[in-house]
């Protein structure tokens, strides 16, 4: 934009949080009081925390402005109205259901519409939606293209999911046993991959083929929509806000988590057109979340995501953004550590099963590597393999993942490039003795999303 080839951030600092620099002694208690669980640490035991992206966001000066006229009227609130205007503008649907976060608009559609044995597809299930899919009964089906589930194999739109496989899976389970499709965009769970604009027309007419609703679980649509301006034929002449105006208008709903591009702390949404399952979700909300003008977020959160949703469009952030997670990659690719290519939106991922061919899945590369990086240099991470998306096997053991990722998810606008600078440096440093990295095991977990609460010991 200004002619020169460096890329700043398009924000200068106002407000400033210290972070604390701690000593290996104190990095090594800290990992045992946490059973060797990066969840389990105390954020000021963390130098860089890039855990997540979700939540963990700074507000710019216009939302914290906007917070302070929160209404929060039981019902009927103006924010409510605002934040209801500023997600009808965006996804053009009917219905806005504001709900605490992404998972409780995943957890009203799916006790809303999945019944025990229903077969539910997405390109890659978010751990939150593979378990509330299966606490209403239903199963969690994986249909991402081939391409997405090999680490080294370039394709500009991983995400995509594999309509053939789609066409089967309706043949042989019967549309009558799939309530909805789904498709992530970006592809959290397979590497932060965009989803093309192609590949969810086909999903349409996929979907209007058999009558089946068609969802997005648009966490990261802004996101999403930059990879199809850079990478898809014909589409780098449009703003990023009509790419996603057509992304949400190819589907009938969505599910949505603004603590990531919403540029919030807290909220979602669950957005659909059909009137009659509208009706049924908010009374679900009412029971579970709160009042429909509200649903269980106080009025100046929904003031902060209606201003979020109108800045997270914005060119020069989406193109710093994309840029600085790109720039992460390019360090630890030009050194030769193993990760998932190309790099995604909204993180880069360590590829453990190639870093430490040592460890087979049952030894959990990918959390030996999170737990190094952690104790090396300060920074968090978090896994993404057998620990996460693992299946416990009922004589013992697991099913492995299909995947040992470490994800180092940049939260927005919150780091400087000196600090992905120094993450680079503990990556590569860990890296270059990935060899003396022993495995570990899990001493106790619970029976769903177990990666937040399971215990290790080193092996
Ligand atoms: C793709 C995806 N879907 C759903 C969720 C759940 O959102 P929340 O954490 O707001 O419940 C997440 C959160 O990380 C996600 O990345």
């Amino acid at each position: 934009m200004s002619g020169f080839r460096t890329i700043i951030e398009p924000f200068r600092i106002k407000s400033v949080e210290p972070i604390r620099f701690t000593t290996p002694i104190e990095r090594e208690d800290a990992l045992r009081a946490a059973g060797y669980n990066l969840f389990g640490l105390g954020s000021s035991d963390v130098l860089i925390d890039l855990l997540t992206d979700s939540g963990t966001g700074a507000m710019s000066a216009a939302q914290w402005a906007g917070m302070m006229r929160g209404d929060e009227s039981y019902a009927g609130s103006a924010s409510f109205q605002r934040f209801e205007q500023a997600a009808r503008e965006l996804t053009g649907f009917r219905h806005i259901i504001p709900t605490h976060q992404g998972r409780a608009a995943e957890r009203i559609l799916c006790a809303e519409t999945v019944r025990p044995g229903d077969a539910l597809p997405n390109n890659n299930h978010f751990d939150t939606t593979r378990a509330n899919v299966e606490h209403s009964g239903g199963r969690a089906v994986d249909l991402v293209i081939e391409e997405g589930r090999r680490p080294q194999t370039l394709h500009p739109f991983k995400g995509n999911v594999d309509v053939s496989a789609l066409e089967r899976l309706i043949q042989t389970e019967g549309r009558e046993r799939i309530p909805w499709v789904m498709a992530t965009v970006t592809n959290n769970a397979g590497g932060g991959q965009p989803v093309s604009l192609q590949n969810l027309r086909a999903v349409r007419a996929v979907c209007d083929r058999h009558g089946l609703p068609f969802y997005l679980d648009a966490c990261r649509f802004a996101e999403n929509a930059w990879f199809i301006r850079q990478r898809e034929p014909g589409q780098g002449g449009r703003s990023p806000r009509e790419i996603a105006r057509e992304m949400f208008s190819l589907a009938d709903g969505a599910t949505f988590s603004a603590k990531k591009d919403g540029l919030a702390n807290i909220g979602g949404f669950l957005a659909m057109n059909d009137d009659a399952l509208a009706l049924r979700c908010r009374n679900n909300l009412i029971l579970t979340e709160g009042f429909p003008t509200y649903g269980g977020l106080a009025g100046y959160d929904l003031e902060a995501i209606a201003v979020g949703l109108e800045e997270v469009t914005d060119e020069d952030y989406l193109h710093y953004r994309i840029r600085s997670v790109e720039y992460l990659w390019e360090r630890m690719d030009a050194a030769g550590v193993p990760t998932l290519k190309p790099p995604g939106g909204h993180a880069v991922y360590l590829d453990a099963a190639a870093l430490l061919p040592h460890l087979s899945a049952r030894a959990y590369p990918a959390q030996a590597l999170a737990v190094e990086l952690y104790r090396a240099g300060g920074v968090r991470s978090v896994e993404m393999g057998s620990v996460m998306f693992g299946r416990p096997l009922p004589g013992g053991g697991d099913e492995p993942a299909a995947m040992e990722l470490v994800r180092l998810a940049l939260p927005r606008r919150v780091y400087t490039q000196s600090h992905i600078d120094y993450v680079a440096e503990v990556v590569i440093s860990v890296a270059s003795r990935a060899t003396e990295l022993a495995g570990f095991r899990i001493t106790s977990q619970a029976g769903l999303l177990r990666h937040f609460t399971a215990r290790f010991e080193p092996l």
